[in-house]
Protein backbone atom coordinates (compact mmCIF):
# COMPACT_ATOMS: atom_id res chain seq x y z
CA UNK A 1 0.00 0.00 0.00
CA UNK A 2 1.19 3.41 -1.19
CA UNK A 3 1.68 6.40 1.76
CA UNK A 4 -1.50 7.92 2.85
CA UNK A 5 -1.14 11.43 4.16
CA UNK A 6 -3.73 12.66 6.61
CA UNK A 7 -4.86 16.13 5.88
CA UNK A 8 -4.96 18.88 8.55
CA UNK A 9 -5.18 17.98 12.66
CA UNK A 10 -7.52 15.05 12.81
CA UNK A 11 -7.37 13.80 16.14
CA UNK A 12 -10.30 12.30 18.45
CA UNK A 13 -12.14 9.14 17.38
CA UNK A 14 -12.74 7.88 13.91
CA UNK A 15 -16.08 5.13 13.52
CA UNK A 16 -15.77 3.08 10.80
CA UNK A 17 -18.68 0.64 9.63
CA UNK A 18 -18.09 -2.05 7.51
CA UNK A 19 -14.59 -1.26 8.28
CA UNK A 20 -13.24 -5.16 8.01
CA UNK A 21 -13.70 -5.11 4.14
CA UNK A 22 -12.19 -4.23 1.11
CA UNK A 23 -11.90 -0.58 1.48
CA UNK A 24 -12.06 -0.59 5.31
CA UNK A 25 -8.85 -2.70 5.84
CA UNK A 26 -7.14 0.12 3.43
CA UNK A 27 -7.49 2.92 5.09
CA UNK A 28 -7.11 1.05 8.46
CA UNK A 29 -3.40 2.36 9.12
CA UNK A 30 -3.50 5.94 7.87
CA UNK A 31 -6.79 6.30 10.26
CA UNK A 32 -4.42 4.68 13.22
CA UNK A 33 -2.34 7.36 12.55
CA UNK A 34 -4.37 10.47 11.85
CA UNK A 35 -6.97 9.83 14.61
CA UNK A 36 -6.28 8.67 18.47
CA UNK A 37 -8.80 6.37 18.66
CA UNK A 38 -10.03 4.18 15.92
CA UNK A 39 -13.02 2.18 16.20
CA UNK A 40 -14.74 -0.52 13.30
CA UNK A 41 -18.55 -1.64 13.46
CA UNK A 42 -18.62 -5.08 11.26
CA UNK A 43 -20.73 -7.99 11.11
CA UNK A 44 -17.88 -10.02 9.52
CA UNK A 45 -20.61 -11.03 6.39
CA UNK A 46 -19.77 -14.19 5.47
CA UNK A 47 -20.25 -14.09 1.46
CA UNK A 48 -16.70 -11.88 2.29
CA UNK A 49 -15.13 -13.09 5.38
CA UNK A 50 -15.00 -16.94 4.76
CA UNK A 51 -13.26 -17.56 7.57
CA UNK A 52 -15.13 -15.03 10.72
CA UNK A 53 -12.27 -13.99 12.14
CA UNK A 54 -10.50 -10.48 11.77
CA UNK A 55 -8.64 -10.24 8.86
CA UNK A 56 -5.18 -9.68 8.85
CA UNK A 57 -5.17 -6.63 6.82
CA UNK A 58 -6.79 -4.83 9.56
CA UNK A 59 -4.72 -2.35 11.16
CA UNK A 60 -3.26 -4.02 14.71
CA UNK A 61 -4.41 -0.28 16.33
CA UNK A 62 -7.97 -0.21 15.11
CA UNK A 63 -10.20 -1.90 17.58
CA UNK A 64 -13.25 -4.22 16.00
CA UNK A 65 -16.66 -4.67 17.14
CA UNK A 66 -18.33 -6.95 15.55
CA UNK A 67 -22.05 -6.11 15.34
CA UNK A 68 -25.06 -5.29 12.53
CA UNK A 69 -24.88 -1.61 11.68
CA UNK A 70 -29.20 -2.53 10.68
CA UNK A 71 -29.45 -3.37 14.50
CA UNK A 72 -30.26 -0.66 17.09
CA UNK A 73 -28.48 -2.66 20.05
CA UNK A 74 -25.69 -2.34 17.75
CA UNK A 75 -25.16 1.28 18.01
CA UNK A 76 -26.67 0.73 21.93
CA UNK A 77 -23.26 -1.19 22.61
CA UNK A 78 -20.85 0.82 20.50
CA UNK A 79 -21.99 4.80 21.50
CA UNK A 80 -22.33 3.54 25.18
CA UNK A 81 -18.71 4.06 25.12
CA UNK A 82 -17.49 5.57 21.67
CA UNK A 83 -17.91 9.67 20.94
CA UNK A 84 -17.14 9.66 17.33
CA UNK A 85 -16.11 12.89 15.60
CA UNK A 86 -16.15 11.45 12.40
CA UNK A 87 -17.78 8.46 11.33
CA UNK A 88 -16.98 6.54 7.59
CA UNK A 89 -19.60 4.91 6.88
CA UNK A 90 -18.41 2.36 4.46
CA UNK A 91 -20.87 -1.02 5.20
CA UNK A 92 -23.24 -2.21 2.95
CA UNK A 93 -24.22 -4.99 0.55
CA UNK A 94 -22.66 -4.65 -2.81
CA UNK A 95 -23.94 -6.78 -5.01
CA UNK A 96 -25.50 -5.60 -8.49
CA UNK A 97 -26.66 -8.32 -10.10
CA UNK A 98 -27.58 -10.02 -6.61
CA UNK A 99 -29.53 -7.00 -5.24
CA UNK A 100 -32.39 -7.62 -8.28
CA UNK A 101 -32.85 -11.36 -6.46
CA UNK A 102 -32.24 -10.16 -2.99
CA UNK A 103 -33.46 -6.45 -3.23
CA UNK A 104 -34.84 -6.34 0.92
CA UNK A 105 -31.54 -7.41 1.83
CA UNK A 106 -29.45 -4.76 0.01
CA UNK A 107 -32.25 -2.83 1.45
CA UNK A 108 -32.11 -3.34 5.17
CA UNK A 109 -28.48 -3.25 4.86
CA UNK A 110 -28.11 -0.32 2.81
CA UNK A 111 -30.88 1.71 4.09
CA UNK A 112 -31.89 0.93 7.25
CA UNK A 113 -28.21 0.18 8.17
CA UNK A 114 -27.81 4.02 7.50
CA UNK A 115 -30.59 4.91 9.39
CA UNK A 116 -30.45 2.91 12.31
CA UNK A 117 -26.49 4.97 12.53
CA UNK A 118 -28.20 8.24 12.51
CA UNK A 119 -30.68 6.89 14.76
CA UNK A 120 -28.24 5.68 17.36
CA UNK A 121 -26.40 8.53 17.14
CA UNK A 122 -29.16 10.82 18.34
CA UNK A 123 -30.33 8.42 21.29
CA UNK A 124 -26.82 8.66 22.72
CA UNK A 125 -26.96 12.33 21.42
CA UNK A 126 -23.28 12.06 20.16
CA UNK A 127 -23.37 13.75 17.03
CA UNK A 128 -19.82 13.61 14.85
CA UNK A 129 -18.49 16.59 13.07
CA UNK A 130 -18.45 14.93 10.18
CA UNK A 131 -20.00 11.66 8.21
CA UNK A 132 -17.93 10.39 5.38
CA UNK A 133 -20.20 8.00 3.37
CA UNK A 134 -18.90 5.64 0.27
CA UNK A 135 -21.20 6.06 -2.32
CA UNK A 136 -21.66 4.64 -5.91
CA UNK A 137 -21.50 5.34 -9.05
CA UNK A 138 -24.21 3.28 -9.44
CA UNK A 139 -26.14 5.56 -8.30
CA UNK A 140 -26.07 7.12 -12.00
CA UNK A 141 -27.04 4.06 -13.57
CA UNK A 142 -26.55 4.81 -17.57
CA UNK A 143 -25.77 8.50 -16.67
CA UNK A 144 -26.17 11.30 -19.06
CA UNK A 145 -25.86 11.01 -23.20
CA UNK A 146 -25.14 13.53 -25.34
CA UNK A 147 -26.88 13.70 -29.35
CA UNK A 148 -24.91 14.75 -32.23
CA UNK A 149 -26.38 18.20 -31.87
CA UNK A 150 -24.51 18.23 -28.44
CA UNK A 151 -27.76 18.35 -26.93
CA UNK A 152 -27.88 16.13 -23.27
CA UNK A 153 -30.57 13.39 -22.28
CA UNK A 154 -30.96 10.83 -19.85
CA UNK A 155 -31.68 7.39 -22.09
CA UNK A 156 -32.97 5.39 -18.87
CA UNK A 157 -32.32 1.59 -18.44
CA UNK A 158 -31.66 -0.60 -20.98
CA UNK A 159 -34.64 -2.76 -22.10
CA UNK A 160 -34.52 -6.91 -22.35
CA UNK A 161 -35.10 -6.56 -26.06
CA UNK A 162 -32.60 -3.58 -26.63
CA UNK A 163 -29.89 -6.04 -24.91
CA UNK A 164 -31.13 -9.80 -26.23
CA UNK A 165 -30.88 -7.75 -29.89
CA UNK A 166 -27.10 -6.85 -29.19
CA UNK A 167 -27.99 -3.18 -29.41
CA UNK A 168 -25.74 -2.09 -26.71
CA UNK A 169 -25.49 1.48 -27.06
CA UNK A 170 -28.01 4.27 -27.24
CA UNK A 171 -28.29 5.13 -31.30
CA UNK A 172 -26.64 8.45 -32.53
CA UNK A 173 -25.22 9.11 -28.75
CA UNK A 174 -22.24 9.11 -27.12
CA UNK A 175 -21.66 8.62 -23.07
CA UNK A 176 -20.37 11.34 -21.14
CA UNK A 177 -18.27 11.49 -18.05
CA UNK A 178 -20.30 11.45 -14.79
CA UNK A 179 -20.04 14.63 -12.85
CA UNK A 180 -22.38 15.19 -9.68
CA UNK A 181 -22.56 18.96 -10.74
CA UNK A 182 -23.59 17.75 -13.90
CA UNK A 183 -25.41 14.35 -14.02
CA UNK A 184 -28.11 13.96 -11.97
CA UNK A 185 -28.91 10.50 -10.36
CA UNK A 186 -30.65 7.63 -12.23
CA UNK A 187 -30.19 3.80 -10.86
CA UNK A 188 -30.90 0.95 -12.78
CA UNK A 189 -30.26 -1.30 -9.86
CA UNK A 190 -31.53 -2.29 -6.98
CA UNK A 191 -28.12 -2.19 -5.37
CA UNK A 192 -27.42 1.84 -6.78
CA UNK A 193 -31.16 2.80 -5.70
CA UNK A 194 -30.01 1.68 -2.33
CA UNK A 195 -27.02 3.52 -2.32
CA UNK A 196 -28.87 6.75 -3.52
CA UNK A 197 -31.33 6.50 -0.55
CA UNK A 198 -28.33 6.20 1.67
CA UNK A 199 -27.20 9.49 0.32
CA UNK A 200 -30.66 11.35 0.98
CA UNK A 201 -31.11 9.80 4.11
CA UNK A 202 -27.55 10.91 5.13
CA UNK A 203 -28.06 14.30 3.22
CA UNK A 204 -31.60 15.35 4.82
CA UNK A 205 -30.58 14.21 8.22
CA UNK A 206 -26.69 15.77 8.19
CA UNK A 207 -28.20 19.43 7.20
CA UNK A 208 -31.13 19.44 10.09
CA UNK A 209 -28.28 18.99 13.02
CA UNK A 210 -25.72 20.78 11.00
CA UNK A 211 -23.08 17.58 10.71
CA UNK A 212 -20.75 18.17 7.81
CA UNK A 213 -20.78 15.29 5.25
CA UNK A 214 -18.27 13.88 2.18
CA UNK A 215 -20.33 11.52 0.13
CA UNK A 216 -17.80 9.80 -2.14
CA UNK A 217 -18.83 8.22 -5.50
CA UNK A 218 -16.40 5.84 -6.01
CA UNK A 219 -16.04 3.96 -9.80
CA UNK A 220 -14.94 0.10 -9.85
CA UNK A 221 -12.40 -0.15 -6.82
CA UNK A 222 -9.72 -3.14 -7.68
CA UNK A 223 -6.16 -4.44 -6.43
CA UNK A 224 -4.88 -6.06 -3.21
CA UNK A 225 -7.21 -7.14 -0.54
CA UNK A 226 -10.40 -7.55 -3.11
CA UNK A 227 -12.18 -10.78 -2.32
CA UNK A 228 -11.25 -13.59 -3.88
CA UNK A 229 -13.93 -15.85 -2.60
CA UNK A 230 -17.16 -12.85 -3.27
CA UNK A 231 -18.74 -14.55 -6.52
CA UNK A 232 -21.11 -11.13 -6.98
CA UNK A 233 -18.16 -8.12 -6.95
CA UNK A 234 -14.17 -7.81 -8.24
CA UNK A 235 -14.56 -8.47 -11.93
CA UNK A 236 -10.75 -7.87 -11.82
CA UNK A 237 -10.02 -10.62 -9.23
CA UNK A 238 -11.90 -12.70 -11.03
CA UNK A 239 -10.67 -11.89 -14.36
CA UNK A 240 -7.24 -12.77 -12.74
CA UNK A 241 -8.42 -16.37 -11.35
CA UNK A 242 -9.45 -17.17 -14.82
CA UNK A 243 -6.31 -15.86 -16.38
CA UNK A 244 -4.14 -17.74 -13.79
CA UNK A 245 -6.16 -21.14 -14.75
CA UNK A 246 -5.23 -21.01 -18.69
CA UNK A 247 -8.65 -19.85 -19.39
CA UNK A 248 -9.93 -17.49 -21.76
CA UNK A 249 -11.64 -14.27 -20.18
CA UNK A 250 -15.58 -14.49 -21.30
CA UNK A 251 -16.50 -10.82 -22.53
CA UNK A 252 -19.70 -9.66 -21.68
CA UNK A 253 -21.99 -7.63 -24.43
CA UNK A 254 -19.21 -7.14 -27.02
CA UNK A 255 -16.42 -6.03 -24.92
CA UNK A 256 -16.71 -2.93 -25.49
CA UNK A 257 -17.97 -1.85 -22.46
CA UNK A 258 -16.30 1.00 -20.40
CA UNK A 259 -15.36 1.16 -16.64
CA UNK A 260 -13.51 3.20 -14.78
CA UNK A 261 -11.01 1.17 -12.47
CA UNK A 262 -9.43 2.82 -9.96
CA UNK A 263 -6.76 1.14 -7.74
CA UNK A 264 -7.65 0.77 -4.12
CA UNK A 265 -4.62 2.72 -2.86
CA UNK A 266 -5.95 5.60 -4.79
CA UNK A 267 -9.44 5.30 -3.00
CA UNK A 268 -8.16 4.77 0.25
CA UNK A 269 -6.24 8.74 0.03
CA UNK A 270 -9.63 9.65 -1.36
CA UNK A 271 -11.29 8.72 2.19
CA UNK A 272 -8.75 9.63 4.53
CA UNK A 273 -8.77 12.87 2.31
CA UNK A 274 -12.82 13.30 2.59
CA UNK A 275 -12.53 12.14 6.70
CA UNK A 276 -9.42 15.28 7.25
CA UNK A 277 -9.35 17.46 4.70
CA UNK A 278 -10.45 20.95 6.40
CA UNK A 279 -12.66 21.82 2.96
CA UNK A 280 -15.63 19.82 2.86
CA UNK A 281 -18.59 20.74 0.12
CA UNK A 282 -22.05 18.89 1.06
CA UNK A 283 -22.48 17.81 -2.46
CA UNK A 284 -21.06 14.40 -3.54
CA UNK A 285 -17.90 14.14 -5.16
CA UNK A 286 -16.99 11.64 -7.83
CA UNK A 287 -13.94 9.65 -7.48
CA UNK A 288 -12.05 7.52 -10.11
CA UNK A 289 -9.16 7.24 -12.12
CA UNK A 290 -10.79 10.07 -14.48
CA UNK A 291 -10.63 7.89 -17.33
CA UNK A 292 -12.43 4.41 -18.71
CA UNK A 293 -11.07 1.43 -20.15
CA UNK A 294 -13.37 -0.94 -21.91
CA UNK A 295 -13.46 -4.30 -20.20
CA UNK A 296 -12.15 -6.04 -23.48
CA UNK A 297 -8.82 -4.06 -22.98
CA UNK A 298 -8.58 -4.71 -18.75
CA UNK A 299 -9.20 -8.42 -20.06
CA UNK A 300 -6.24 -8.53 -22.38
CA UNK A 301 -3.17 -7.03 -19.98
CA UNK A 302 -4.34 -9.46 -17.45
CA UNK A 303 -4.74 -12.32 -19.98
CA UNK A 304 -0.76 -10.45 -21.11
CA UNK A 305 0.44 -10.65 -17.89
CA UNK A 306 -0.68 -14.62 -17.21
CA UNK A 307 -0.12 -15.40 -20.68
CA UNK A 308 -3.43 -16.48 -20.57
CA UNK A 309 -5.56 -17.33 -24.27
CA UNK A 310 -7.02 -13.87 -25.32
CA UNK A 311 -10.02 -13.00 -24.16
CA UNK A 312 -13.51 -14.00 -25.92
CA UNK A 313 -16.78 -11.93 -26.74
CA UNK A 314 -19.55 -14.23 -25.20
CA UNK A 315 -22.51 -11.83 -26.26
CA UNK A 316 -24.01 -12.08 -22.76
CA UNK A 317 -25.63 -9.49 -20.72
CA UNK A 318 -26.55 -8.78 -17.18
CA UNK A 319 -29.56 -6.88 -15.76
CA UNK A 320 -28.58 -3.94 -14.19
CA UNK A 321 -25.15 -3.71 -15.25
CA UNK A 322 -24.85 -0.09 -17.10
CA UNK A 323 -23.06 -0.16 -20.72
CA UNK A 324 -21.12 3.13 -19.71
CA UNK A 325 -19.32 4.44 -16.77
CA UNK A 326 -16.35 6.58 -15.95
CA UNK A 327 -15.83 9.82 -13.65
CA UNK A 328 -14.92 13.42 -14.30
CA UNK A 329 -12.56 13.38 -11.09
CA UNK A 330 -12.26 18.04 -10.99
CA UNK A 331 -14.25 17.80 -7.80
CA UNK A 332 -12.00 15.87 -6.04
CA UNK A 333 -9.15 17.62 -6.94
CA UNK A 334 -10.50 21.00 -5.99
CA UNK A 335 -12.51 20.06 -2.87
CA UNK A 336 -10.39 17.68 -1.71
CA UNK A 337 -6.86 18.19 -2.79
CA UNK A 338 -6.74 14.69 -4.25
CA UNK A 339 -5.48 13.30 -7.07
CA UNK A 340 -5.44 9.51 -8.84
CA UNK A 341 -1.92 8.69 -8.95
CA UNK A 342 -1.87 4.92 -10.69
CA UNK A 343 -2.43 3.70 -14.01
CA UNK A 344 -4.63 0.46 -15.13
CA UNK A 345 -1.54 -1.20 -15.80
CA UNK A 346 0.55 -0.53 -12.14
CA UNK A 347 -2.52 -1.83 -10.53
CA UNK A 348 -3.08 -4.75 -12.59
CA UNK A 349 0.40 -5.85 -11.80
CA UNK A 350 0.01 -4.57 -7.98
CA UNK A 351 -3.43 -7.11 -7.92
CA UNK A 352 -1.44 -9.74 -9.91
CA UNK A 353 1.64 -9.65 -7.68
CA UNK A 354 -0.77 -9.99 -4.17
CA UNK A 355 -2.56 -13.03 -5.15
CA UNK A 356 0.07 -14.72 -6.18
CA UNK A 357 1.22 -14.39 -2.46
CA UNK A 358 -2.56 -15.60 -1.48
CA UNK A 359 -2.48 -19.01 0.48
CA UNK A 360 -5.62 -20.76 -1.54
CA UNK A 361 -6.27 -18.74 -4.18
CA UNK A 362 -8.04 -21.11 -6.71
CA UNK A 363 -8.43 -20.58 -10.34
CA UNK A 364 -11.37 -19.66 -11.62
N1 LIG B 1 -15.47 -1.91 -4.07
C1 LIG B 1 -16.04 -1.13 -4.99
O1 LIG B 1 -15.79 -1.26 -6.20
C2 LIG B 1 -17.01 -0.07 -4.57
C3 LIG B 1 -17.48 0.82 -5.56
C4 LIG B 1 -18.40 1.78 -5.19
C5 LIG B 1 -18.82 1.90 -3.88
N2 LIG B 1 -18.35 1.02 -2.94
C6 LIG B 1 -18.86 1.16 -1.58
O2 LIG B 1 -17.79 1.10 -0.65
C7 LIG B 1 -18.20 0.47 0.55
C8 LIG B 1 -17.23 -0.61 0.97
O3 LIG B 1 -17.08 -1.51 -0.10
P1 LIG B 1 -16.01 -2.68 -0.07
O4 LIG B 1 -15.57 -2.88 -1.48
O5 LIG B 1 -15.01 -2.46 0.99
O6 LIG B 1 -16.96 -3.88 0.30
P2 LIG B 1 -16.71 -5.14 1.25
O7 LIG B 1 -17.84 -6.05 0.99
O8 LIG B 1 -15.32 -5.65 1.12
O9 LIG B 1 -16.84 -4.50 2.71
C9 LIG B 1 -18.06 -4.21 3.29
C10 LIG B 1 -17.94 -4.56 4.76
O10 LIG B 1 -19.21 -4.29 5.37
C11 LIG B 1 -19.52 -5.35 6.23
N3 LIG B 1 -20.97 -5.41 6.34
C12 LIG B 1 -21.89 -5.76 5.39
N4 LIG B 1 -23.13 -5.71 5.89
C13 LIG B 1 -23.00 -5.32 7.19
C14 LIG B 1 -23.91 -5.10 8.24
N5 LIG B 1 -25.23 -5.27 8.06
N6 LIG B 1 -23.44 -4.71 9.45
C15 LIG B 1 -22.10 -4.54 9.66
N7 LIG B 1 -21.19 -4.72 8.69
C16 LIG B 1 -21.62 -5.11 7.46
C17 LIG B 1 -18.91 -6.60 5.59
O11 LIG B 1 -18.66 -7.62 6.55
C18 LIG B 1 -17.64 -6.04 5.01
O12 LIG B 1 -16.54 -6.18 5.90
C19 LIG B 1 -19.63 0.01 0.32
O13 LIG B 1 -20.49 1.00 0.89
C20 LIG B 1 -19.79 0.01 -1.18
O14 LIG B 1 -21.13 0.28 -1.55
C21 LIG B 1 -17.46 0.04 -3.25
Amino acid sequence: MATIEAQGSSRGTVLVTGGAGFIGCAISSALVDAFDRVVVVDNLHPQIHASGERPKELAEGAELVIGDVTEAATWDRVLADVAPDVVIHLAAETGTGQSLEESSRHAIANVVGTSQLLDGLNRHGKLPRRIVLSSSRAIYGEGAWKRTDGTQFYPGQRTSEMLDQAQWDFSDAAPTAMRASEVAPAPVSVYGATKLAQEHVLQAWAKSYGVETVILRLQNVYGPGQSLINPYTGIMSLFCRMAMGGKSIPLYEDGNVRRDFILIDDVASAIVAGATSEKVVGEPIDIGSGEFQTIGTAAEIIARHYGAPEPHVTGQYRQGDVRHAWADVSAAKEVLGWEPRFSLGQGIERLAGWIATQPDVQPA
